[in-house]
């Protein structure tokens, strides 16, 4: 910033801070140039947990390339699941004067901070696939993350409606991990009410670990004698960390796990047979329509929902997308057929006579 920017942003916040008048400190320090037809270029920011999943690298890349498209501008962070970080990093972007504020939260509860950071700048925000709790959130855009889980027990308990099951679940500071969660459970409650199905072990992963989840299976198995027939898994990275620990007792591709994502790695599991299902979010379909509404929200147009969901303060207009089971069934009608991983990824290890006809 420089020295002139830096002054006026400083007697703006002076003077915002003493009530004195409005209109000032947002805009300021916008770091964008003018498009050539005169207008202030959009500017919106976007704070993440974590690069690590596969997915969210796609949802990083879409949306630059989204942005890009449409003419405005996107600067995007990653925190590497660390609060303070996350923190620092969103209120870099508010000081920056983005127009719109897009937050994948680390922790559901700490980022309310972050919230009211960008309402004192006049700056809405707009929570990216995973809620963040206890604030006034203007927008949430993601898939129905119950459903999610409701997919999982369904399949599941389809294949498998008696017998011992295990649940590894996500972090406990995603709010999304309790609605996969809930969703999952949802299902298996009748069979677990009538004695059918035995809920033999139950733990959730700190960050989403795959090495922490393979940690719950081993004790699972353990406590079980290795009698367990069903494991749900709420993503595809605490699959692979549970379907390793199975593999240690050879019982890899015997005991049916689930996951979400459809992350490449798991796509190959399914059609090799070591992981059941996967639930596949379209993550083009939910950067671009974020990005949208992000945009929407920068012109102050109307932003259209289709649900709500409380987060402990406020039901937070929502946009809620819907997801998709995959298996081997319906891997190429869905994962191949949208392009989302190339045939040759997924099926390279199956040998070319028995792939599905392209
Ligand atoms: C997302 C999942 C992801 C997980 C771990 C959840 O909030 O919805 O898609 O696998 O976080 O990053």
């Amino acid at each position: 910033m420089n020295m002139k920017k830096r002054i006026i942003s400083l007697v703006c916040i002076a003077a915002l801070s003493l009530g004195l008048f409005a209109g000032c400190g947002k805009k300021q320090e916008a770091t964008t140039e003018a498009p050539a037809d005169g207008k202030k270029e959009i500017v919106i920011g976007f704070s993440m947990d974590t690069l690590k999943e596969e997915r969210w690298q796609k949802d990083r890349d879409i949306l630059m390339a989204r942005a890009q498209e449409k003419g405005v501008k996107i600067l995007i962070q990653a925190a590497n699941g660390d609060d303070n970080k996350q923190i620092a990093q969103a209120e870099n972007m508010i000081s920056q004067g983005v127009d719109v504020l897009m937050v994948a939260p680390h922790n559901a509860e700490v980022a309310a901070t972050i919230v009211e950071s960008a309402h004192a700048e006049g700056i809405p925000v707009l929570s990216y696939d995973r809620l963040i709790k206890n604030a006034d959130v203007d927008l949430y855009v993601s898939f129905d993350n119950e459903k999610v889980g409701n997919l999982q027990g369904e399949y599941v308990t389809k294949m498998n409606p008696k017998g011992n099951y295990v649940y590894i679940g996500g972090a406990p500071t995603d709010n999304n991990a309790h609605l996969f969660k809930k969703g999952a459970m949802d299902v298996l409650k009748p069979f677990i009410d009538n004695g059918d199905i035995n809920l033999v072990y139950e733990q959730m992963s700190k960050d989403w670990q795959p090495s922490e989840a393979q940690k719950h299976m081993e004790n699972a198995l353990t406590a079980n004698k290795n009698k367990v027939d069903v494991v749900i898994c709420a993503n595809d990275g605490t699959a692979g960390g549970a379907i390793s620990a199975l593999a240690e007792q050879q019982l890899s591709g015997k005991v049916p796990v689930t996951g979400q994502d459809a992350e490449l790695a798991a796509c190959q599991r399914i059609v090799e047979g070591q992981q059941v299902m996967t639930v596949y979010k379209p993550i083009p379909k939910l950067a671009e329509t974020a990005l949208d509404l992000a945009i929407k929200m920068a012109k102050k147009e109307e932003v259209k929902t289709n649900s709500t969901v409380a987060n402990g303060k406020i039901d937070v207009l929502s946009y809620l997308l819907e997801p998709v089971v995959v298996d081997k069934d319906n891997m190429m009608d869905t994962i191949i057929k949208d392009g989302y991983h190339p045939f040759e990824e997924v099926y390279k290890n199956i040998p070319e006579d028995e792939r599905p006809a392209k």
